[in-house]
């Protein structure tokens, strides 16, 4: 993991940071620096005034929104480069990172405009929530495989088919590297329960979301497994009951709203890939 995230995530829980001494550390990454003024400055983050440092940054998003902000890019690079060369013909990386920052999107959009959970939080979950398949896909390739296969040939969802074969889903194993990588809690309970939320579970809104746009989002475009659905069609089936509870007035009307935010996807996959 790259020190610059372990270093923002300490000096965060930290009370003598201060703007400048955080703005100091980012700034030794100009390619972060670089990257995060640029998403800050896009239509995406719809801000009237441009944003040219570091320091603005912080005091016009917020420290936690600028934690969110470095913990999307940074990580997004380093697992971006770690599994570049992975793509096989079970699983293309890019297809993953489709679908993953789609589901960030998405994930910030509904956060804001339903007023549940923390739009950056939402948005760096969403991003990194299926994380769990990239280290199964590298670490495990066997089994990966054993999985893709079974999902096609039993016309099963991928999670149902990930839990009959293998002792832990995709939400287990990104919930362990986010622990061992020390990453904000936010993150790791949001990975853990994005496909079974518990009600007082902690950041049950960000899990709310997320999964709430990753329903959308796959039922929208196909998901990786190209199963045979028909895109644009909202498959009930991928939507947790809370999540279903809470947002139905939002999975309801999705034809009228989701045009707004495939225009910010287009951007953000443009910015990303
Ligand atoms: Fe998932
Ligand atoms: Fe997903």
């Amino acid at each position: 993991m790259p020190s610059i995230v372990t270093k923002v995530n300490q000096m965060l829980d930290d009370p003598n940071t201060t703007n400048d001494s955080l703005s100091k550390v980012i700034e030794k990454d100009q390619a972060i620096v670089f990257k995060m003024l640029q998403l800050v400055n896009s239509a995406f983050f719809g801000l009237r005034e441009k944003i040219s440092t570091t320091n603005e940054a912080a005091i016009i998003l917020g420290f936690d929104a600028i934690r969110n902000i470095v913990l999307s890019l940074s990580t997004f690079n380093f697992l971006n480069h770690l599994f570049t060369q992975k793509s096989n013909t079970h699983f293309k990386v890019e297809y993953f990172w489709r679908h993953s920052i789609g589901v960030a999107v998405l994930s910030r959009y509904l956060a804001e405009q339903a007023m549940v959970g923390d739009p950056e939080k939402c948005f760096v979950c969403g991003l990194l929530h299926d994380m769990g398949k990239l280290m199964l896909a590298h670490y495990f390739p066997g089994d990966f495989i054993r999985v893709i296969e079974h999902a096609r040939q039993k016309d099963l969802m991928y999670l149902t088919a990930e839990k009959t074969i293998l002792p832990a889903c995709h939400c287990e194993i990104g919930y362990f590297f986010v622990k061992k990588w020390e990453l904000p809690m936010h993150l790791a309970n949001t990975i853990y329960s994005h496909h079974a939320i518990q009600p007082g579970a902690p950041f049950f809104n960000e899990s709310i979301i997320v999964n709430t746009a990753d329903g959308i989002i796959n039922s929208y475009y196909a998901d990786f497994l190209n199963n045979n659905i028909s895109p644009g069609n909202i498959k009930y089936a991928y939507f947790d009951l809370h999540a279903k509870n809470l947002l139905n007035v939002w999975i309801e009307t999705v034809p009228k709203w989701f045009p707004t935010v495939e225009l910010l996807i287009n951007d953000a996959w443009a910015f990303f890939l």
